[in-house]
């Protein structure tokens, strides 16, 4: 796989797709497990979560729902610090077993701000599962019950995550060189 450019930046590969469905298969095995006859409710994170959350759901065999809410607290490549509020949650969550879905886990803030917000919904339980994790760059008390890939604190773009819009369509996970 050769390098790429998106704006300014070059980005060489880092995660191939292979990988990518292994660990996939995976987490989906753990849930499947792990949420057999509770009919969970993947609730996917727009934008960034929109291709891996497909993907894992394809790979659920048990009884499941999906719906997709929308925040934001990024713009290029540091964090903003601004959370958008969640919009579109219109199922009822009480009493379901939720499961959040993620593209990355960076400092944590996303989902630590959003949380309180799902919690409030008195849902039965709440899991995250999320494609990355950022350990070194965690701030926040945030903790993904399902991760595929724990990575190193650099900027990565592909599979859903862009760079100031650009990349989400790359099937593999690009590394800024
Ligand atoms: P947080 O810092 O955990 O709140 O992450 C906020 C959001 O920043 C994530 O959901 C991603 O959309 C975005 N983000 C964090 N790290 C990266 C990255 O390396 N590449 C692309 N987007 C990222
Ligand atoms: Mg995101």
């Amino acid at each position: 796989m050769p390098d790429i450019q998106i704006h300014d930046k070059v980005f060489v590969p880092f995660i191939s797709k292979e990988k990518i469905d292994s660990q996939l298969a995976v987490i989906a095995e753990r849930i499947n497990t792990d949420y057999a006859g509770k009919i969970p409710l993947v609730i996917g994170i727009l934008n960034g979560s929109f291709i891996f959350a497909a993907d894992l759901f394809r790979l659920l065999t048990i009884e499941a729902e999906i719906s997709f809410i929308k925040l934001a607290s990024y713009k290029g490549t540091t964090s903003t610090g601004n959370v958008v509020t969640a919009i579109g949650m219109e199922e009822n969550l009480k009493g379901r077993h939720i499961i959040i879905v993620e593209d990355i886990i960076d400092t944590g803030k996303t989902l630590a701000s959003f949380m309180p917000e799902i919690l409030s919904r008195q849902p039965a339980s709440v899991k995250i599962a999320t494609f990355l994790s950022k350990p070194e760059a965690l701030q926040h008390d945030v903790k993904a019950d399902y991760c595929a890939f724990e990575v190193e604190n650099n900027f990565v773009v592909g599979y859903g995550l862009d760079y100031d819009g650009l990349g989400r369509n790359l099937p593999e996970l690009y590394v800024l060189k």
